[in-house]
């Protein structure tokens, strides 16, 4: 899929007509057709503004390889026009492979919001730093194609990804977000229990402008309130 028909919604098809502005949004950016959710009752605000739209919601399940192509697209599209991330170049399909594998091996989730079998977003975790000490701590990532933001996908994103690093074991989730002006990333955060610990100014250069990074954090299960099991180092 081209980067562009993120924005334009360009390659989908609407099945479902309405004057309604935002489901003509929502529509000319992906099909909507009534499939099952396993997960709807965890997310009701996210399913809330989704049966607002008249959409039916996305399945959120883990990423596998056969998930890169639409994965790759997503990040190109975010990292050629976006501050959310401070890379310049997007990685290629080997990259993202290197990475993908990585984070697999490394024992962290990645997910994928998917419609009619299209993926339309992610979000992962991995190590926050890699010093043994910060074993229990990951730093997440979520994107999605833009033409579908603000129907809360973002946030069933994150919330799965935040249920399923605590099944794991991890107590800290830091959110590294680039530029101080991300409202939609702050937003979802905040949304999902994220503290704003602070800002970072100036650390960034893209787009011929300076760019902040904000700081959030948010305690996973029983957070530092209890020691790790097993644990003592
Ligand atoms: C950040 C991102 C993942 C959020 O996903 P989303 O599906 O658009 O967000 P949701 O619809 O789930 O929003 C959930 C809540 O977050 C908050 N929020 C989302 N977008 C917002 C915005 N633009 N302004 C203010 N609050 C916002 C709201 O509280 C919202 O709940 P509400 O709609 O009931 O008010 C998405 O906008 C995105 O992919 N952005 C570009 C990439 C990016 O910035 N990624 C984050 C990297 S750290």
């Amino acid at each position: 899929m081209s980067v562009s028909s993120f924005e334009t919604g360009e390659g989908f098809s609407p099945r479902i007509e309405t004057p309604h502005p935002a489901r003509r949004r929502f529509a000319s950016a992906i099909h909507l057709l009534p499939q099952g959710e396993k997960d709807e009752t965890r997310f009701p605000s996210a399913r809330k503004n989704l049966i607002l739209l008249g959409m039916s919601t996305p399945e959120i399940r883990p990423a596998t390889e056969a998930d890169l192509p639409a994965i790759t697209a997503i990040y190109e599209h975010a990292v050629r026009y976006g501050t959310a991330t401070f890379e310049l170049i997007p990685p290629d399909p080997a990259e993202m492979t290197r990475r993908f594998r990585a984070l697999s091996d490394g024992g962290f989730p990645y997910f994928v919001a998917a419609v009619e079998g299209r993926v339309i977003g992610y979000a992962y975790a991995g190590p926050y730093r890699p010093r043994p000490a910060y074993r229990f701590t990951v730093e997440n990532s979520v994107y999605l194609q833009p033409a579908i933001h603000r129907r809360g996908i973002g946030l069933q994103l994150m919330q799965r990804l935040i249920a399923e690093c605590e099944a794991r074991g991890y107590r800290q989730m830091i959110a590294v977000i680039g530029d101080s002006a991300n409202a939609g990333s702050i937003g979802v955060h905040t949304k999902c229990g994220f503290q704003m610990i602070g800002t970072h100014p100036s650390v960034g250069f893209k787009f011929g402008r300076w760019l902040d990074t904000v700081m959030m954090q948010r305690a996973l299960g029983e957070g530092a309130t209890t020691l790790p099991k097993d644990e003592t180092a």
